[in-house]
């Protein structure tokens, strides 16, 4: 099953692919994350990306579409695959299709995870992350349970990404709303999308996006 997660910045697209991760044993494909180990590397790639990626604008569609299809080639063939912050411009999804059509794949879901804009900026100002295992913390909603401890790996070293500030979300969000939000309707035509309440509590989005990949 090839699914795409689709979302504004802060939706949860991250958050509900690990979990599907976890229990379907799918493959994440974060074009986001790919980008970040690239910049952090200091690729070509990474060079080029690292100011775009801190002013919120969006990477060349060319560059991420060639990071898409070289991690596809890299998964086994029976591999679920999660798309994760891509397509997002009409570029990109004209080449996710040729993409998935090379390698015998088809798109089965577009799930669209709807969330309210000032829950967006507050989720994403107050996120940060274990600079170790990566796991997500909130400054609000949820802290480690011991203060400055990982609770999964015990680190006391903590990021945040460069780009999860006031002003670079607001690019971000109107980048989604300008190029992302208008490809919804491609999908619609071809009875691919369903919407989830990104909203709703972490476990509930996840068993909403379960039921939806449950039809089959
Ligand atoms: P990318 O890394 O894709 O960032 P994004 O789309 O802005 O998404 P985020 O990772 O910020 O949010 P998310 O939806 O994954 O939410 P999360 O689960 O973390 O892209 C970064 C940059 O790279 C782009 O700006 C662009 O420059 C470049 N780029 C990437 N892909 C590109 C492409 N295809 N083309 C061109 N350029 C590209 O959740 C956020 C927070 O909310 C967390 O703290 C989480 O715990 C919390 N949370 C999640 N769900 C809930 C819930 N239901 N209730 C309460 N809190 C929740």
């Amino acid at each position: 099953m090839n699914i795409i997660l689709l979302g504004p910045p802060g939706a949860g697209k991250g958050t509900q692919a690990n979990r599907l991760v976890e229990e379907r044993g799918m493959v994440q494909l974060s074009t986001g994350d790919m980008l970040r180990a690239a910049v952090k590397a200091g690729t070509p790639v990474g060079l080029k990306a690292k100011a775009i990626m801190e002013s919120g604008g969006l990477v060349s569609d060319a560059v991420v579409s060639e990071l898409i299809g070289d991690k596809l080639d890299s998964l086994p063939s029976g591999a679920g695959a999660i798309f994760d912050g891509y397509p997002r411009t009409a570029a990109q999804a004209e080449s996710l299709d040729t993409i998935l059509t090379e390698r015998g794949r088809q798109l089965d879901h577009v799930i669209e995870l709807v969330v309210d804009e000032d829950a967006l900026v507050d989720r994403i100002e107050g996120r940060f992350t274990c600079a170790k295992c990566g796991e997500g913390y909130h400054d609000r909603y949820k802290q480690p349970k011991v203060a400055g401890v990982c609770d999964v790996c015990g680190a006391v070293e903590f990021k945040r990404r460069p780009d999860d500030n006031a002003e670079t979300v607001r690019t971000r969000l109107a980048e989604y709303r300008a190029k992302t939000a208008p490809i919804l309707p491609i999908y619609e035509t071809r009875g691919l999308v369903s919407r989830v309440d990104g909203m709703a509590d972490i476990g509930e989005v996840s068993a909403a996006i379960e039921a939806i990949l449950d039809r089959g």
